[in-house]
Parts: C-alpha cells; structure tokens; sequence
C-alpha cells in the first residue's frame, strides 16, 4: 500500500497516519517529523530548515525531494508507506512518480476555523513525536508525555502568526494538488471534521479496498 495523506495544517494528518501505519503495518514517512527531528539533533540540515519552517515557508523543492528520495529507498519502504506532508507542491508530485509512485491519495477536507483550533491547541513531545491537544487529545498528566512523563511543548510554528503563514501557502501552493490528483484519478475526499475515533473508522472502511 502506498498512500499520500493531504491536507491542510491541523488536518489530522498526522494523527491518522500513525494509527493507519500500526494497522497495516507500514512506515509512516512524515517530512515535517525528519526535519524537525534535524532540527532538534542541530544537523545541518536542521540548521538550514530552522527558520523556514518556524516562519511556516516550505523548504526549497530540492532538498525535500532529494530527502524523501533517500527515505523511500529504506528497506522498510518496501512493505509500503504513508507520505504524511509530501508532495506539497506540484514539483514534488511530478518527481515523486519517478521514485515511488503512489496509489491512493487521501485527501483530508477541514475548515479554516477548525485547523486553527487544532492548531493552537496542539503539545508534542519533540523526542518521539508524540501528539496530543490540550482538549481534543489531552495528556493524563497535564503538560506531561504519557510515556516518558518528560515535558510537552508547543510547535514553534503552531504560533499564530506562523498558522497564517502556513494557511496561506498551502492555499497557493499545495491545494492545486487536489485537482492534480483527481485528474490522475487517485484522489479520495475525507471528512477530518469529526472525533478521532470517527475519522479513523471512516479511513479504514475507505482504505479496505485499496489495493495499492
Ligand atoms: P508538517 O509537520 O507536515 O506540518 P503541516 O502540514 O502543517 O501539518 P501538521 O503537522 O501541522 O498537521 P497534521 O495534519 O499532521 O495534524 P495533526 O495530526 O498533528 O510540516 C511542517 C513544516 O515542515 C512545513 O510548514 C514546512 O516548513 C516543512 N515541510 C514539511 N514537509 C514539506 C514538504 N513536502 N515541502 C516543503 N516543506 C515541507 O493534528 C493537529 C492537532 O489536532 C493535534 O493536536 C491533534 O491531537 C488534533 N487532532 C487531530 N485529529 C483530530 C480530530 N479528528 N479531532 C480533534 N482533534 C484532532
Ligand atoms: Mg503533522
């Protein structure tokens, strides 16, 4: 199974592609999570994409396909993949059908308003990538990861002035991705709107009968 998960910021993406990847037992390639893994190790690379993604600017098309290039050569790839935030732009689809190409791509369909909430709202543990929503997802321990019991932090970008920033390029710049895709005839619509558990039941009943 190879999928793509589109979709605004706050969409769920996230969210559903780990719960997705545990059930068919595949990897979860999220590029936000490798550079913000970067970033957090001072790599490089972390050092190059810092102020770019704070500020809620893409990182250049180059560099993130010849990442996810590198990444999808991994042997664990080969029992298939969700791409959670690639392509995301039309550059970076064209250059995935060289390397991989996908098969279903789900596209997540979620307002302004409700991305934003999410948004603000959203603490990650940065060690492991963990996820959580003070009120939609909260922790057991307020502020704590249930696992290691370490701190959770606000995303850097999950700043307002960021969430615009990224609203706005994902108007401009990703969402031609979805008439991209429906041409191909592999875009399916999902409703992230709803609880957790009700997109993730959903998902799976649009997934039982993707083949590839
Ligand atoms: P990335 O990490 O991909 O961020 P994003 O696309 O903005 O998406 P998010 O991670 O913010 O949202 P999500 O849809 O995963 O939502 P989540 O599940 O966390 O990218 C970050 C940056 O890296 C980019 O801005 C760019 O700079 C760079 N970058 C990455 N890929 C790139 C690329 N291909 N090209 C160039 N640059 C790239 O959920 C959000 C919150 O809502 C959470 O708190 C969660 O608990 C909660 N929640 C989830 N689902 C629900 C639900 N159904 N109901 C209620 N709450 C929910
Ligand atoms: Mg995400």
């Amino acid at each position: 199974m190879r999928l793509v998960f589109l979709g605004p910021p706050g969409a769920g993406k996230g969210t559903m592609a780990g719960r997705v990847a545990t059930l068919f037992a595949i990897s979860h390639i999220s590029t936000g999570e490798i550079f913000r893994s970067n970033i957090q190790s001072g790599t490089a690379l972390g050092r190059q994409v810092a102020e770019l993604i704070q500020k809620g600017k893409l990182v250049p098309d180059e560099l993130t396909i010849e990442l996810v290039r590198l990444r999808l050569a991994e042997p664990d790839v080969s029992d298939g993949y969700i791409l959670d935030g690639f392509p995301r732009t039309i550059a970076q689809a064209e250059a995935l059908e060289t390397i991989s190409r996908p098969g279903t791509v789900v596209n997540f369909v979620v307002d302004d308003e409700t991305t934003v909430r999410r948004l603000v709202g959203r603490r990650v543990h940065p060690a492991s990538g963990r996820t959580y929503h003070v009120a939609f997802d909260p922790p057991k321990v307020t502020g704590k990861d249930d696992v290691t019991g370490e701190d959770l932090v606000q995303r850097p970008d999950d700043r307002e002035e960021s969430i615009r920033e990224r609203l706005l390029v994902y108007r401009n710049q990703t969402a031609p991705l979805v008439a991209h895709y429906r041409d191909l005839g592999r875009l399916v619509n999902l409703d992230g709107s709803p609880a957790p558990d009700e997109v993730f039941e959903s998902l799976r009943g649009l997934l039982s009968s993707v083949r590839d």
